[in-house]
Formats: C-alpha cells, sequence, structure tokens
C-alpha cells in the first residue's frame, strides 16, 4: 500500500468520526445515548459506508450494528472487530466510535480481498452505563448476559431497556439471536488509550494485556427537607451536607491506594431549591482497580464509612450496586500478534493495563479478544477536546492489516478452530 493512500484513509477516518459526532442528542454537543433517535442516524451512515464494499449490515436485538464482511469459503467463523456508538454527555468524536470507523477502514483496505474467516464489524449500542446507570448492554447481549431482570433497568424517566429496545422498533424477545456464534474466532478492538501513558512514551500503538475491574453504584443520602432561612444550623438533617462529607472522605480513600481510582461522577439534590435543605441526595459511586480484592475492599470501605457519616447526622444511606465488573486479561496470543503486527509498522510495542472499561472485557468471556490503544493526546477523553493524530491512525490501520494477514495464515488462530 502506498504511504500517501494510507494517509488519505487515515484521513478519512478521523473526518468520519467527526460527522458521527454531529448525530447528538444534544445541540451544540455530543451526546447519544442508547437507542436515541441520533442513534438511528449512526446506524444509516455506517450502513452507507459498508454496504458497497459488499457487507451485510443488520440491526440485531439489542440495537448493536453488525456488518458481515464475506469469507472466501460461505458458513465460515467470524472474527469481530468494533466498539461501542454510544457516548458520554459532551464528550469527543473518537471515544468508541473510532474502533468502529477503523474497523471498516480495514475492510476497505482490502479491497475486495477475502480471508478464510468473515469479518463481523460490531458497532456497540451502549457501552457507557449513561443512560440506565449499567454500561455494557450492546456486548452482553453478545455473550448472553441479558436476562429479563436486566431488561426490567429503567432510565431516568422509568422507561426500562426492554421498552427502549420497543420504542426503536426491535423486538428484545429476540435477543438471544445477537449471541455469538459458537465458532466466532475473537474479538478486536481499536480504541483511544484515554490517558497519558503513550503520549509520555513516545509511542503511537499499545496492545492491552488487562482492563481494570470496575464498580458502579447508586448512593442515596436521605434527611429532612426543611427551611433553609429558619432551621438552624444544629438542627438539620441535610441529606446534600452528608453526602458532601462522604465525597471527601471518597477522594481520600482514593488517594492513600495504589492504583485506586473512586469518582463521584453525579449529583441531584432533592427537592432541589437554593432556599430548601435538601432531603435527599442521589450519587454515583465509580471505583476502579486492576486487582479486583482492592476494589471490592475500597467499595465497602467507602459504603461502611458512608454509613457512619449518615448515622452521625442523624441521616440514612440507600445504595444500590449497579456493576461489580471483575478486571480481564486479553488474550495472550492476540496480545503477541499484536505486539508482531505492531513492529511491522515500525514501531516499538508496549503492554499496558486499561483504566478505562471496555467491551473487550465482556467478550472475553467467551472469545479470545484483545484490544489496540492509540496514543491519546494530552491524555485527554470523555471531553470535547479528545482528539488522535492521524499519523497514529495511520500506523493502526498499517497494523491492523498486518495483523489480519497474521490471523489469516496462523494455523493457532484460524486453523485451530478450522471445522471438520
Ligand atoms: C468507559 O468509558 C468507562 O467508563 O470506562
Ligand atoms: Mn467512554
Ligand atoms: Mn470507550
Amino acid at each position: 500500500m502506498q504511504v500517501t493512500e494510507i494517509a488519505t484513509r487515515a484521513g478519512q477516518v478521523i473526518g468520519r468520526c467527526q460527522r458521527l459526532a454531529s448525530f447528538s442528542e444534544d445541540p451544540k454537543t455530543t451526546r447519544r445515548t442508547f437507542l436515541s433517535a441520533p442513534m438511528r442516524e449512526c446506524h444509516q451512515e455506517i450502513a452507507r459506508w459498508m454496504q458497497p464494499l459488499g457487507a451485510q449490515v443488520r440491526i440485531d436485538g439489542a440495537g448493536n450494528l453488525r456488518g458481515v464482511y464475506p469469507a472466501l469459503q460461505p458458513n465460515a467463523p467470524h472474527l469481530l472487530i468494533g466498539s461501542h456508538l454510544d457516548t458520554v454527555p459532551n464528550a469527543g468524536a473518537y471515544d468508541g466510535i473510532l474502533g468502529v470507523v477503523l474497523a471498516i477502514a480495514l475492510l476497505q483496505e482490502l479491497r475486495g480481498r477475502e480471508l478464510p474467516f468473515a469479518i463481523e464489524v460490531v458497532g456497540f449500542s451502549e457501552e457507557e452505563g449513561v443512560r440506565f446507570g449499567t454500561p455494557f448492554i450492546g456486548s452482553r447481549a453478545l455473550v448472553g448476559r441479558v436476562d429479563q431482570q436486566f431488561l426490567s433497568v429503567q432510565d431516568a424517566r422509568g422507561i426500562s431497556i426492554r421498552k427502549a429496545i420497543e420504542d426503536f422498533g426491535l423486538n428484545p424477545d429476540q435477543i438471544s439471536q445477537a449471541a455469538l456464534a459458537a465458532d466466532t474466532l475473537g474479538y478486536l478492538e481499536f480504541h483511544i488509550e484515554q490517558g497519558p501513558v503513550l503520549e509520555r512514551m513516545n509511542l503511537p500503538l499499545a496492545a492491552v494485556e488487562a482492563i481494570a475491574g470496575q464498580s458502579r453504584l447508586e448512593l442515596i443520602f436521605l434527611g429532612r427537607a426543611n427551611h433553609a432561612g429558619t432551621a438552624p444550623m444544629n438542627i438539620r438533617y441535610d441529606a446534600v451536607a452528608g453526602a458532601a462529607e462522604w465525597i471527601g472522605s471518597v477522594e481520600r480513600v482514593a488517594q492513600q491506594i495504589q492504583g485506586l481510582v473512586a469518582t463521584v461522577g453525579n449529583i441531584e439534590a432533592k427537592p432541589g431549591a437554593a432556599n430548601v435543605i435538601a432531603g435527599e441526595a442521589r450519587m454515583t459511586l465509580d471505583v476502579r482497580h486492576s486487582a479486583d480484592n482492592i476494589r471490592i475492599r475500597a467499595v465497602e470501605d467507602l459504603v461502611r464509612q458512608a454509613n457512619e457519616i449518615a448515622t452521625r447526622r442523624g441521616l440514612s444511606v440507600r445504595e444500590t450496586s449497579l456493576l461489580s465488573q471483575p478486571a480481564v486479561a486479553m488474550s495472550p496470543f492476540l496480545i503477541s500478534e499484536i505486539e508482531k503486527a505492531i513492529v511491522k509498522t515500525g514501531c516499538q510495542p508496549h503492554r499496558m493495563v486499561s483504566g478505562a472499561g471496555h467491551d473487550a472485557m465482556i467478550m472475553a468471556e467467551k472469545v479470545p479478544s484483545a484490544m489496540i490503544f492509540l496514543r491519546t493526546p494530552g491524555g485527554i477523553s470523555h471531553n470535547p477536546a479528545e482528539s488522535v493524530a492521524q499519523e497514529d491512525v495511520e500506523k493502526a490501520i498499517e497494523c491492523g492489516l498486518h495483523l489480519l494477514d497474521q490471523l489469516a495464515s496462523s494455523s493457532e488462530f484460524y486453523k485451530r478452530n478450522e471445522r471438520a
């Protein structure tokens, strides 16, 4: 492949990511949550890019976009490549989307060449957990982890996951058809690093060796609403004041434990007026560590501290666990193939742990899974300033093409799975 061609392709990848960022629920910023109206536009646009490549595109029962580029033989097993199509509020243009658009760029660069396996591009419907508090709705459907109880989880407007799927024109009773075929070969995900490591090391790409575990909880401090002007300071049951004391200890605990990160990212006071002492403060807690026992102990400690603070202030606390996702190792075989492919692009290989959660951690339950990180300028993500350098996208495309060729000729990968 010519150097100029790959530069043009990388430029197109960046342009496409920016275009998809315009499909948003918010007028001036990017926000695209599970099965929202702009998600349909996003599906339609991606299908328009994929169909001319000979790919069959469908939306499965969990709202995931699945586009299959054929193999040399019919009924060949699939290698999945993808990431998520949903975003956080006020998002950048690359988190998730880049992995889907890059997968399509690889198909473009195959230029009609078919491999011994079909390549299925997957655009997961939900990974961020923004709408329902609980993430990975899309990838859970592929590994068969969506049951009736999960479908009954509701968003802030009281709409269940089941209803959201129906409202989008899909049938939640067909979610089982989203499950991976038994002969699926594996899952690859390109994603921006979303942190500072590769930039500091002056490297464009890395292989992910493991993804840190994460816990998500909702905590509600309950007090008593009262008049802000007449209730003396020593006779108050102020839910926000209790929550504020606890949020301070969340930060202190995380600072004291090496590698632990803990975040209260969303808080809501009720009734929510300047002249009313809050009777209720509802917030989220997100805790992550690469060692599950450290994460679990930290969550227990933080919940205990919330209860102590509440008791001392005459308040009470209700906590609900939304997610306890263990840390997950990526496939050692795929990691070493990614490293070989990175070397072929002329770059130095590097292995790292991902602090961010990814669909690959769910997919790894069922199939060999691995990720390739791209350097993230300034380490900035979950922010409209998120970016990626065109030269790094070029390296990622080159790496992906080498990787596909390696896997197509690998007795350990493809031939091991060859059916009789
Ligand atoms: C996904 O962006 C996460 O929360 O790690
Ligand atoms: Mn994200
Ligand atoms: Mn992401």
